[in-house]
């Protein structure tokens, strides 16, 4: 794991950004897996930039989303494919049918994570994944005791994460209790990885992530595991690290990060 300071959320976001357009550049067909939450709003906004202004080409590109609410259909304002819709995909020219989503709204919820797991399979496994981090640590929605080896399914949602989402639904009650979410397991196999988390309420749970021992308690905590996943934060999400000064020397230092300057 490799940890990326830069000094403001605009900059933060600007480097996922970058290093995502690139890597739909290099590999036109890239398999890219998706987050929601406020902080991917920012970067979505970025990229659609990216893409009217360089023309980044995402027709041949697959997404495939962490996790959606069980019990929203689809068209529900609420939903996480409503959100993706509203903040990425209709401002890309990405193609409808290489968008996918876990459907929250079928019956057989057990045969819907199967099929989910089995297309990302099919369509090569993810190369790029993109994560933020929920209160409680979650990455997607596995919440606290996540088996580190699980794989999509149904999750109940923690007390903090509903207290922490149910003000984005127009009426709060609403929020549903239970989500589908991709695995830790499903997400430790995507090739390469990005946290971004921004501001000062992310602080503590990016340090105990980032710095603090691996257990199923705080699932992001298990990207300590992943070959080739990096955070990147603000200097407000990165306040409680430790080790700053060596994080910040690897990117003013390293070669891969000289051209993202
Ligand atoms: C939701 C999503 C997570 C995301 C989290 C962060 O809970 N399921 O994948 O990481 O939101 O939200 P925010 O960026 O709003 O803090």
């Amino acid at each position: 794991m490799e940890v990326i300071i830069r000094e403001s959320v605009e900059k933060a976001v600007e480097l996922v950004a970058r290093l995502t357009s690139d890597a739909v550049c290099r590999k036109p067909d890239l398999v890219l897996g998706l987050a929601t939450g406020r902080t991917m709003e920012r970067l979505y906004a970025r990229l659609a930039e990216m893409h009217r202004e360089e023309n980044i080409d995402y027709s041949g590109v697959n997404t495939f989303n962490l996790d959606e609410y069980i019990g929203l259909s689809p068209q529900d304002e609420n939903s996480y494919r409503y959100y993706m819709q509203k903040h990425f995909f209709d401002h890309i020219n990405i193609k409808c049918e290489n968008t996918h989503l876990p459907d929250g709204s079928v019956e057989d919820i057990d045969e819907e994570c199967r099929k989910y797991e089995e297309t990302i399979k099919k369509c090569g496994g993810v190369d790029l994944q993109l994560l933020g981090i929920g209160r409680t640590g979650h990455i997607g929605f596995n919440e606290p005791l996540s088996a580190m080896l699980s794989r999509t399914r149904p999750k109940a949602l923690a007390p903090k994460t509903i207290e922490q989402n149910k003000h984005l639904f127009d009426d709060p009650e609403r929020m549903p209790r239970r989500a589908i979410t991709m695995g830790v397991g499903t997400i430790l196999d995507s090739r390469r990885c990005f946290l971004l988390a921004t501001g000062k309420e992310k602080s503590a749970i990016i340090a105990k992530a980032v710095e603090g021992p691996i257990t199923s308690m705080i699932s992001a905590s298990a990207l300590q595991l992943h070959p080739h996943c990096t955070v990147i934060v603000d200097e407000a999400a990165a306040a409680d690290l430790t080790q700053n000064e060596y994080y910040k020397w690897i990117f003013d230092n390293e070669p891969e990060w000289q051209d993202y300057h």
